[in-house]
């Protein structure tokens, strides 16, 4: 079976990559042409472990090719996948469809015989239905259906989401889809994955569901870990406690500086917006959004709070940019609040992540780039952590008193026990557990 994945980004590179791994031929087409030239010449835009080897592979076996020319990937598809950005409509809350109606038509224009059209992008509740008659009014003769098949895919852990998913969701109105549908994902589906296969809206439902359930489980367990401190609790042992029965479990349970990243920002508003246009009250995920702003905005004056007054003149060193661990992408990450707000208290800044640095060059100014941990924590006066880097947990402490002027250590991920903290020299502050200062 031939598929063309239109849109190279984080989904349509590692759809793409994945679906030649389960030996379907696969075209790859973007109209970035440095970005397809890169990828003809084996480099991948995009920092996605375990991502190079699965398109190397089959680039070596020639069923992973990259293209910007839609017709010659469409013509001989059975299935077309539509992955494309669909960005939050600047000052609203509505997901832009702009880039996924064009590539429709488009397609539609290509189309020669059968063929399956399928949105893996993040698509509002009813995209499927707007696709099609966009589609028939590009071309009446075109001989198609669209089907909507969600990713689940995490930022840092994409190829493994993909190859050993929970389930594969599938949205399909018609007996002919279905059936191309299940050949695509065989190879998943014979080694029991689930499939569920529903209609298309109910499959762009799931997606919104799960990804705003998800954010509104961190936006709760955000605010139990502030009445920890209220109280005097301990965030960890609540979220152990709590999570421990089955029905709530352990995952996604952690605190940090607020969620951000690419999905759960733009999801959570274009669920609002959908539900605004339908006229349903959805209060419960218009407050996730409203907490975790405001759990954002909060950071900066905690950082300052802890430092007083010297903050004007103080350094600090900001420890991950990126919008969580595992990743490079700093979309909606807590540092493009920090870092901005600190500096306007007259902060000086230094900064280490291991992936991030490239796109924080772009997107930052006036801010030291360092190394590693120890070269930004030279002279700083706090070190502050805001991404949870595996590099960051075994950090060696006696070796970053060494290089530092102050002592405070303000951890937004929980990655240390305080009692190794103190031991080490420094006044600790994390997120639902107690301040400990220095002995
Ligand atoms: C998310 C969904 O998990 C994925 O299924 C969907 O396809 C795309 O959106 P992603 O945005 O890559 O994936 O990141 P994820 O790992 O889900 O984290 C999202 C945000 O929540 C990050 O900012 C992360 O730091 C934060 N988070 C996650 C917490 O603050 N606490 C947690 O316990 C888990």
């Amino acid at each position: 079976m031939k598929i063309a994945v239109i849109g190279t980004g984080y989904v349509g590179l590692v759809s793409g990559a994945c679906f030649s791994h389960f030996g379907f031929d696969v075209v790859c087409v973007d109209q970035d042409a440095k970005k397809i030239a890169s990828l003809e010449s084996g480099i991948i835009p995009i920092y996605e472990p375990g991502l190079e080897a699965v398109v190397a592979r089959s680039r070596q076996k020639g069923n992973l090719t990259f293209s910007t020319e839609l017709a010659g990937a469409v013509n001989d598809a059975q299935a077309v996948f539509i992955a494309v950005g669909t960005p939050t409509k600047a000052g609203e809350d509505q997901a832009d469809l702009t880039y996924v109606f064009e590539a429709g038509r488009q397609v539609a224009r290509l189309i020669t015989s059968y063929t399956v059209v399928v949105i893996k992008s993040t698509v509002p509740v009813g995209t499927a239905n707007k696709l099609r008659a966009i589609m028939l009014e590009a071309n009446p003769s075109a001989q198609f259906d669209v089907a909507s098949n969600p990713e689940f895919l995490r930022e840092g852990s994409a190829v493994d989401d993909f190859l050993h998913p929970d389930r594969v969701v599938i949205g399909v109105n018609s007996p002919e889809a279905e059936k191309v549908m299940r050949n695509l994902y065989q190879p998943l589906s014979a080694s029991s994955v689930p499939l569920v296969v529903t209609s298309s809206t109910s499959a762009e439902l799931i997606k919104y569901t799960a990804n705003c359930y998800l954010a509104m489980r961190i936006g709760f367990v955000n605010q139990v870990a502030d009445l920890c401190e209220a109280v005097g609790a301990d965030i960890r042992e609540v979220a152990l406690g709590a999570g421990l029965d089955k029905r709530i479990g352990l995952h996604y349970f952690a605190p940090g500086p607020g969620f951000g990243g690419s999905c759960f920002p733009k999801d959570t508003r274009a669920m609002i917006a959908m539900a605004r246009e339908h006229k349903v009250p959805v209060s419960i995920i218009e407050d996730v959004v409203v907490a975790n702003e405001r759990r954002r905005v909060a950071v900066a004056p905690r950082i300052a709070a802890v430092l007083g007054v010297a903050v004007q003149k103080s350094k600090i060193a900001i420890l991950g940019i990126a919008f969580k661990a595992d990743t490079d992408d700093i979309r909606d990450a807590a540092a493009l609040e920090v870092i901005p707000a600190l500096q306007a208290m007259g902060a000086t800044i230094s900064v280490f992540d291991p992936a991030a640095m490239e796109h924080g060059r772009k997107t930052f100014s006036n801010v030291e780039w360092c190394n590693d941990i120890y070269s930004a924590a030279q002279n700083a006066d706090a070190v502050v952590v805001l991404t949870e880097w595996n590099e960051f947990r075994g950090i060696d402490f006696a070796k970053l008193k060494k290089a530092v002027r102050g002592t405070v250590i303000l951890d937004f991920r929980n990655l240390y026990l305080p009692d190794d903290v103190v031991k080490a020299g420094f006044s600790y502050h994390s997120l639902g557990r107690a301040s400990r200062s220095l002995l």
